[in-house]
């Protein structure tokens, strides 16, 4: 492991601060040249000497240091840091930075750094699970920040749950994973894994000559087809009745209704890594296939329909699921019902997308998409759809990566 970067450890004040100098020695160990920003609150559990011993660099701990300032001292150490990683992130500094404020040296370092940001939380049990820190880690998800941790365990206060800091070998493995993927060019992200994907629309007979079916192209779920195999993925493709040339070297499995979609999709589910539902199934299916062509003979007639199964709940329930990613096509409230699906339908991510408007979602050369997960979400811009799934299969890359590390850690 080799971590040859510089690093901006903040150390804010929480009993966790004494493994923060582990954590210091490890870094230098694997090659990173440290630098420690300390607050006052942390100077009361470890003292700076113990950080400046350890780093061999003076420690950070005033905003207004005269000396420092002359040669605008925030500014400069943000420009210095590859990484600003902040361990232990106390619950008051994980308010103050997800609401902006910046009144001491390390909370204004980072509104001025542009480097990717780690933090490790570490507070009482009820502290993380108040609705308030949720809320405040969910803002600092969106704005980017990485979370590692915090684990579940005994407690300092002598109470038992989620709030431990992540162990400094455990913040290291983490790092070192993390820059590894960064530095990998898009062609590698999904390197040897197998990677199942649905496209396009269904349709659902009603005669042998008419059928159900809704305006999807399939040209997001074969733009993500691509971008899997370019990240260096086996792609097997279930694909609704479209248009497009599929991809050369994928398996491609052409199906029509939503059933055949269901048994192509389950039948593969769980020798694939990852499951994207990209395909528009029919929600809604008649409910009898008349064997001969309906004639025309009433002013009106009624079409009863019966509900089809929700082919990706049922990949997210499998003992042996892929990281499981379903889109969310909606003409309203597009956040509130994504939300509602991922949480529903046991989703590791989902990306939501207007439909029905005059720029993306069906049938379109743009897209943009809204993803989230448990802990985090980012926007996707309007882009032409095959950049936009380069985008999302690297989201997914790095949501995959960060799932498989937390799993490790908990072991
Ligand atoms: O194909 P294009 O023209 O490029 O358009 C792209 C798209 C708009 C179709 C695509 O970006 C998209 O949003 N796909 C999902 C469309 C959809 O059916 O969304 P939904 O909100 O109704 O369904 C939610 C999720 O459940 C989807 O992942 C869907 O694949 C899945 N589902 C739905 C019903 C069902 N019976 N089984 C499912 O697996």
């Amino acid at each position: 492991m080799t971590i040859n970067k510089h690093i901006l450890l903040g150390v804010s004040g929480g009993i966790a601060a004494y493994k923060s100098a582990e954590l210091v020695r490890l870094l230098r160990k694997q090659g990173a040249e440290v630098r420690v920003v300390i607050t006052k609150s942390a100077m009361e559990f470890v003292s700076p000497l113990t950080f400046q011993a350890l780093s061999g660099n003076p420690v950070h701990s005033e905003l207004l240091d005269a000396d420092a300032e002359n040669a605008m001292g925030h500014i400069s150490l943000a420009r210095w840091a590859d990484l600003l990683l902040i361990a232990p992130a106390t619950a008051n500094l994980i308010a103050k930075l997800s609401h902006g404020l910046a009144d001491d040296l390390l909370s204004t370092l980072y509104l001025a750094a542009t480097c990717p940001v780690y933090i490790a939380p570490a507070m009482n049990q009820a502290m993380w699970n108040k609705a308030v820190t949720q809320e405040n880690m969910q803002k600092l998800g969106t704005h980017g920040v990485k979370v590692i941790g915090p684990e579940q365990g005994d407690q300092a206060c002598g109470e038992t749950g989620f709030g431990r800091m992540s162990e400094p070998v455990d913040i290291c493995n983490y790092l070192d994973h993390a820059l590894e993927l960064q530095n990998q060019p898009t062609a590698q992200c999904l390197q040897g894994l197998r990677v199942l994907i649905s496209a396009g629309p269904t349709r659902e007979p009603l005669d042998p000559v008419r059928y159900i079916t809704n305006r999807s192209s399939g040209k997001m779920g074969y733009a993500l087809a691509n971008a899997a195999i370019k990240a260096g993925a086996e792609v097997t493709l279930i694909s609704g009745p479209v248009t497009l040339a599929a991809p050369a070297n994928i398996e491609l499995v052409k199906v029509e209704t939503a059933a055949q979609m269901y048994a192509a999709v389950m039948s593969r589910a769980s020798d694939h890594a990852i499951y994207i539902g990209a395909a528009a199934v029919a929600d809604y299916s008649p409910a009898i296939m008349q064997p001969e062509k309906i004639k025309k003979q009433e002013e009106q007639t009624t079409i009863i329909l019966q509900k089809t199964k929700d082919i990706l709940s049922e990949v997210a329930k499998l003992d042996k699921r892929p990281f499981s990613v379903g889109f969310a096509a909606e003409t309203h409230d597009l956040e509130a019902y994504a939300r509602d699906k991922l949480a529903r339908k046991r989703l590791d991510m989902i990306a939501a997308n207007w439909v029905g408007r005059e720029l993306g979602g069906f049938d379109s050369e743009q897209n943009a998409l809204q993803v989230f997960w448990e802990n985090g979400e980012k926007t996707l811009a309007m882009a032409d759809k095959k950049q936009l799934a380069e985008r999302l299969i690297t989201l997914i890359a790095e949501r995959l990566h960060e799932k498989n590390l937390g799993e490790q850690a908990r072991g």
